[in-house]
């Protein structure tokens, strides 16, 4: 089993290009069934999510291989409908392939994705959405069994702007005769990434961004070309290890205006920063100050994959930091890794209370999931000795390299078995 190996206590100095989003390419290598031939992504960050996307869609009959630097997908050889359950398991938010499996082919069959680390992650409003639009689906045996041969578009409220339901109900209108108008969708950019990867493709869509999407499906698909978006979670994991550890950061490939609820509380917090077109500069002495509260909210609210990312920048930050997680049930497993280090967190529910200690001291501790693991990386920078991170298959769900990147901002950090 590997493990990263941090000497913390150094200073971040240097610039780094961001990889692109993972949470944008899954929803888009799902999209990329809709058209019966070739998808090429540039900038799809190599991620062991993507490797479990690739398996899918290789299972499905369509062929997925990287050339060069381009993740390409072909799928006029689709020849499958359903998805096992030893991939399924891979990765949860595989479900968004439902929707476009659906829209493809009228059946689907897929095991159900079932919970996770974050406590329970329901799918009723996915499948309301598309039992809406005509899909009759059924679970049973811990599969999810779906015929859809006459999809008709219509208005769909979702009772909570989920960013999955949203994504699953976008594809499925693609497949749906007439007019989608999915109202209270998420606003997150990664939504506004999937429209643009469709619009590129011919479908009609427009409104992503806003809480009102439009989709006029069942129009003629194209071949495609698409540069995946910035990750906007792994810039916040380096602004938050360059604000913890002191130093000076460029972020290069960036959209500073998707991060500015995380930069506005590492400048709470007594950063200095400069945002300018695709990159973001960070300097910090590394001795911070309480950010305040900071609540989890849909976008455009502080994300909820940033707040065990910035609760670990704030370790030794003077005064006590509020978190509020408003999404997730069950997001503060990573307090106890955090503790071992030296921190000083309280958790009552849904609040954390974060009192800054003078230093944290590097230990032995290990990745509950994947931001929480983010979140050991972002503390063993600044923290004083030796820190050995285990389960790290958490973070490379996530992170294309975060060893060669934390490396390259002057991190001592290794990868060892
Ligand atoms: C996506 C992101 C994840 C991020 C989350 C919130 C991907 C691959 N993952 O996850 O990194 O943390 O958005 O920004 O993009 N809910 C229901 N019923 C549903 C669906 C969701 O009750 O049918 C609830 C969830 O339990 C949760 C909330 O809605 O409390 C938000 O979940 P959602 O936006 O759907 O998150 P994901 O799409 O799973």
């Amino acid at each position: 089993m590997s493990h990263i190996i941090i000497q913390g206590g150094r200073r971040l100095e240097g610039a780094l290009s961001v990889q692109g989003a993972k949470n944008s390419v899954l929803p888009i290598l799902a999209a990329a069934i809709l058209h019966p031939g070739r998808t090429e992504l540039l900038g799809c960050p190599r991620l062991s999510d993507v490797e479990a996307s690739i398996r899918i869609l290789r299972y499905l009959g369509c062929r997925a291989d990287w050339e060069g630097e381009a993740l390409v997908v072909d799928a006029s050889t689709l020849n499958r409908w359903d998805i096992p359950d030893n991939l399924m398991r891979e990765m949860r938010s595989s479900v968004i392939f439902l929707g476009a499996i659906l829209a493809r082919l009228g059946w689907a069959e897929l095991s159900h994705p079932g919970g996770c680390e974050l406590g329970p992650r329901p799918i009723d409003l996915h499948l309301s959405a598309l039992r809406q639009l005509g899909a009759t689906l059924k679970e049973e045996g811990g599969f999810l069994r779906g015929s859809a041969q006459h999809m008709a578009g219509r208005e769909i409220t979702l009772s909570l702007p989920s960013v999955g339901a949203t994504e699953n109900a976008m594809l499925a209108a693609c497949g749906a005769e007439g007019e989608t108008l999915l109202i209270n969708a998420a606003r997150e950019p990664e939504i506004a990434d999937l429209q643009a990867f469709l619009r590129s493709m011919g479908c009609k869509v427009r409104g992503a961004g806003s809480s009102t999407i439009c989709i006029q499906g069942r129009q003629p698909t194209h071949d495609v070309r698409h540069t995946v978006m910035p990750d906007r979670i792994a810039a916040a994991t380096y602004l938050a290890a360059a604000a913890a550890a002191g130093g000076e950061v460029e972020l290069t490939q960036v959209d500073p205006r998707h991060l500015s609820t995380v930069t506005a509380a590492l400048h709470a917090a007594g950063c200095q920063i400069s945002a300018g077109e695709g990159r973001i500069v960070l300097r910090s002495t590394g001795r911070l100050r309480s950010a305040g509260t900071v609540r989890t909210a849909p976008y455009p609210g502080f994300p909820t994959d940033a707040q065990a990312i910035l609760m670990a920048a704030l370790l030794r930050a003077w005064g006590a930091t509020v978190f509020v997680e408003n999404i997730f049930e069950n997001r503060y497993r990573h307090v106890d890794e955090l503790c071992r280090m030296g921190a000083d967190i309280s958790v009552a529910d849904r609040v954390a209370v974060v009192t800054g200690v003078p230093a944290l001291y590097g230990a032995e501790v290990r990745c509950t999931d994947l931001r929480g693991g983010a979140a050991l990386l972002v503390a063993g920078v600044a923290a004083e000795g030796q820190t050995r991170i285990g389960d790290i298959f958490h973070i490379q769900r996530g992170y294309e390299d975060p060893v060669r990147d934390l490396r390259a901002l002057g991190a001592e950090i290794e990868l060892a078995q």
